[in-house]
């Protein structure tokens, strides 16, 4: 039983994951090197009497296996729930690694050796040790002190060079630009109301969804060019305010900051992703329990809050997404991208690669001239993406397909209707043929007009391109 356990995995476990106390003989045995009364002197463990001892933080395993290769870390930060012993969660709690901070990992594109990254909110230090993955140069930043104690022992545990920080978003590193920006920001839209608990891990202070807005237009002046910053957020969707002209108002008002900033000379490529739209009462009903567990008059009041709270604004449901932007020179070939997409079937995993063949996609268009004039696309060879495949229907017994789909197993249930013409145009992309020959070929063979063909096809496989299912050679 692990209640009992005394080899060292097992006390380790109920040490720091059950939050049992342990006897203190038995955490010797389980910590050789460290010992006792150096744990408890860093403030790892407490003596709690009779001769035991009892974790003061959470300490987690925590592993990766992807297209990076394999990479495992310790992560340390405040007990969790479980360990905590129930009740109301301390409002400067260190949360360990959650949900949202697997989502971000996933969306991040990595880095490349030597270059710059930030880590806002750093908390833990979970993103920086995946950002140190591939080498770069790390600074995080946290607005809590106790956190970034905690981000420093993650890093200092893993052997990983970080420069923790510690102040609000950018305050701590005024006139640093970075070639990645990565943010798990504390992004709940949280009642201002003082009975209501403020916790610094997921709420920064802000009314409403503020500080995506704040984010969004701090970010760029601290990119390099070329850089990206990525972040998740939440935020309104109101009756008189879809969350596309909400979050497509900051957009613009970041554009135009950077443009005015740089004198024209640098632009902002924008995708946000919507990924779930939540119902209000949801929403405060699961904020409320993630903080342990309130009394009923408590969370029934709480509850309140958050529902007048949204009402006086309209707000109809809270978005949550990913925001990747970039920084780059000024083309008048490449015209700065705009997306606010609800995109919901992407594949656990697949995010990163999803985001990076869009921003790809979008270069490589601006790079053949495609984004201001549609036949330049005639000249070029494209060829498929990996994971991109054909599904046909067929009416049992009937040689021609009913419905032809392309489809992106990237993204589940992301798929392209394809007439005869656009399949035959793709199954034809071998990176040989040129679009303009492939179009010449099927119009003879389908009997069609060139020039109308042509009309037809050229915007489908400008969209193709620019969602990375088809790819342009020597794009990047
Ligand atoms: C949701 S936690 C993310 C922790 C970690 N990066 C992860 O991905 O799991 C948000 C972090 O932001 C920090 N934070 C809150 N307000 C902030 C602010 N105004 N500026 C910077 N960090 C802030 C909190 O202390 C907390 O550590």
């Amino acid at each position: 039983m692990l209640a009992e356990a005394v080899d060292p995995v097992g006390v380790l476990v109920r040490l720091f994951t059950l939050g049992d106390p342990v006897p203190a003989v038995a955490a010797g045995a389980a910590l050789p090197t460290l010992g006792v009364d150096r744990a408890v002197g860093l403030g790892l463990l407490q003596r709690c009497g009779s001769g035991q001892v009892r974790a003061c933080v959470d300490l987690q395993p925590h592993a990766v296996v992807d297209d990076l290769g394999e990479s495992s870390w310790w992560v340390c930060s405040d007990l969790g729930e479980l360990a905590h012993g129930g009740g109301v969660l301390p409002t400067e709690h260190v949360l360990g690694v959650g949900t949202a901070s697997t989502t971000l990992v996933e969306a991040v594109v990595p880095p490349v050796a030597g270059q710059r990254c930030l880590d806002v909110g750093a908390g833990s230090g979970v993103q920086s040790l995946h950002l140190s993955r591939t080498g770069p140069r790390l600074v995080a930043t946290d607005v809590s002190g106790r956190a970034s104690a905690f981000a420093r022992v993650t890093a200092a545990l893993n052997g990983v060079a970080l420069d923790v920080r510690t102040g609000s978003l950018f305050d701590a590193v005024p006139g640093e630009r970075f070639d990645r920006v990565v943010a798990n920001l504390p992004f709940v839209v949280t009642p201002r109301r003082a009975d209501v608990p403020t916790y610094t891990y997921r709420d920064a202070g802000l009314a409403g969804d503020d500080v995506v807005h704040r984010m969004l237009v701090s970010a760029p002046a601290h990119l390099r060019s070329g850089g990206l910053a990525q972040f998740l957020g939440n935020w309104e969707d109101r009756a008189d305010e879809p969350w596309t002209d909400r979050v497509g108002g900051w957009v613009e008002e970041a554009a135009a900051a950077l443009a005015e900033a740089t004198d024209g000379a640098d632009v902002l490529d924008v995708w946000v992703v919507q990924r779930e739209l939540a119902d209000p009462a949801l929403y405060a009903e699961a904020w409320i329990s993630d903080g342990g567990r309130p009394g009923r008059e408590e969370a029934e009041s709480w509850y309140r809050a958050w529902l007048d709270d949204f009402a006086d604004r309209g707000v109809e449901a809270v978005g949550f997404g990913i925001v990747t932007l970039r920084r780059r020179p000024a083309d008048p070939a490449t015209p700065p991208l705009r997306r606010l997409d609800d995109e919901r079937a992407v594949i656990p995993g697949a995010w990163r690669d999803v985001l990076a063949a869009g921003l790809t996609g979008h270069d490589s268009l601006g790079r053949v001239g495609a984004l201001t004039d549609l036949d330049a696309l005639l000249d070029t060879r494209p060829v498929l993406a990996a994971g991109v495949v054909e599904r046909r229907e067929l009416d049992p017994g009937q040689p021609d397909p009913r419905t032809v789909h392309l489809v992106d197993t990237r993204r589940r249930g992301r798929v392209v209707e394809a007439s005869t013409a656009l399949a035959g145009l793709v199954g034809a992309c071998d990176g040989e043929l040129s679009v303009g020959q492939v179009v010449a070929a099927l119009a003879t063979l389908l009997e069609d007009d060139e020039a109308a063909l042509r009309a037809r096809l050229l915007p489908a496989v400008r969209d193709l391109v620019a969602e990375g299912l088809l790819v342009l050679p020597g794009q990047g």
